[in-house]
């Protein structure tokens, strides 16, 4: 028996990555030093031949960072031929027609920001929204949906709190500063954007889990569970509500929660870097963000799988819950796979593969792994085919 569930029309099938894990060559940025990308996926330059076969793998819309640092190399000089070359880049998707979803921050800042307290200084509001200002008065025309920044909270955590990565700092109240920053200056531009064309569509890309509860009968692990889903969750958003047009959710997988604190991992199918699947999880997520009554983009969801054993399961169950929430009525506006190609998984390096496309380091060559091509086929047909042995 077959069961076929079609998406909405319209709906967005396509893949997210980000400026610093792509493009290669980026040496203006905190991350040069810290962990350097080298060539990574040379995406700076070969852009047209991966856009040529997004369109032949069927997929209609790209997400992707432009990367602060190439613009403003300087503070307050902005470089016209990176300019140029991100308008290439816009209007080559454009003429493919595959929808521009633009991440103006993707964890990655201009060294120079650091002379003035990087994020946990209020003067951040002013620089980063003269660089998203900028990026609208260029590109206004060619974006379809803005994503001011890229999980705030994490950001916020690796670069202030653990110290994992730049500006690689411990202190409590610069994490809860740069979190504060995060929320005025999106506001800010909201506004500002919505000032300079009514119809624009901005949002943001939260970091999603699904928390549960180690023991399901403890209260206390479901206290826990609630409140890591409160602040992890969806804290942020509560924050910025009146100053969205959609919200991105970037969904991966779950996370056990024993009281007080310790996370514990339900031993589960786990995927090559030890993250459980959980598809159901999204439902969950997705239903939870319902009351915002704002439309969705799923803006990131993927599984670091090389060898690509579970890929294709792992789509097939994410895109069953999401149907299921789609079906009792949350608007989701589309669904982005992480990753179109394998990249910098950040610290952990270019070992571990999160992309629909093998890429090999050595030549540049991009090689489809069998998902990408049931993802492709979903993407044509719009709708996810269920057989037998799906049940
Ligand atoms: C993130 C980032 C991506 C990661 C992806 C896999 O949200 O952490 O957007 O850059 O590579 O999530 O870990």
């Amino acid at each position: 028996m077959e069961k076929i569930l079609k998406f909405p029309s319209c709906f967005l099938w396509g893949t997210a990555t980000s400026s610093y894990q792509v493009e290669g060559d980026i040496k203006n940025a905190d991350w040069s030093d810290f962990f350097p990308a080298r060539k990574a996926c040379n995406h700076y330059f070969l852009f047209e031949k991966d856009f040529e076969l997004m369109k032949n793998l069927n997929l209609n819309a790209y997400r992707f960072s432009i990367e602060w640092s190439r613009i403003e190399k300087k503070e307050g000089e902005f470089d016209q031929k990176e300019i140029e070359h991100y308008r290439q880049f816009l209007k080559t998707l454009k003429e493919k027609n595959i929808k521009t979803i633009l991440t103006l921050h993707h964890f990655t800042n201009p060294q120079w920001l650091y002379k003035y307290g990087g994020w946990a200084n209020k003067k951040i509001i002013f620089y980063f929204s003269r660089f998203a200002q900028k990026m609208f008065q260029e590109y206004n025309e060619l974006v379809d949906f803005w994503i001011t920044i890229n999980e705030p909270l994490i950001f916020a955590a690796f670069g202030y709190l653990t110290g994992r990565w730049p500006p690689r700092k411990k202190n409590l109240l610069l994490f809860f500063q740069a979190i504060k920053n995060q929320t005025l200056v999106h506001k800010k531009i909201f506004k500002e954007f919505k000032k300079l064309n009514p119809n624009s569509k901005i949002g943001l890309a939260q970091n999603t889990a699904y928390f549960e509860p180690f023991n399901k009968k403890s209260f206390l692990d479901n206290l826990n569970a609630k409140f890591n889903h409160f602040c992890w969750n969806q804290l942020f958003i509560e924050l910025i509500k009146k100053n969205l047009s959609f919200i991105g959710i970037n969904y991966y997988s779950s996370q056990t929660v024993k009281f007080p604190w310790q996370d514990k991992t339900i031993k589960k199918e786990v995927s090559d870097i030890g993250w459980p699947l959980f598809p159901s999880g999204l439902y969950w997520i997705v239903k939870q963000f319902q009351k915002f009554n704002l439309p969705i983009l799923i803006t990131e969801n993927g599984i670091a799988d090389e060898k690509d054993i579970l890929r294709k399961k792992f789509i097939k169950e994410h895109l069953f819950w999401l149907h299921k929430a789609i079906s009792e009525g949350v608007k989701v506006l589309g669904y982005l796979h992480w990753s179109f190609m394998d990249n910098l998984e950040w610290d952990f390096g270019f070992k571990v593969k999160f992309g629909l496309v093998e890429i090999d380091f050595k030549t540049q060559e991009r090689k489809p792994r069998n998902s990408a091509f049931y993802f492709s086929k979903i993407a044509k047909e719009n709708a996810l085919i269920l057989n037998d042995e799906d049940f």
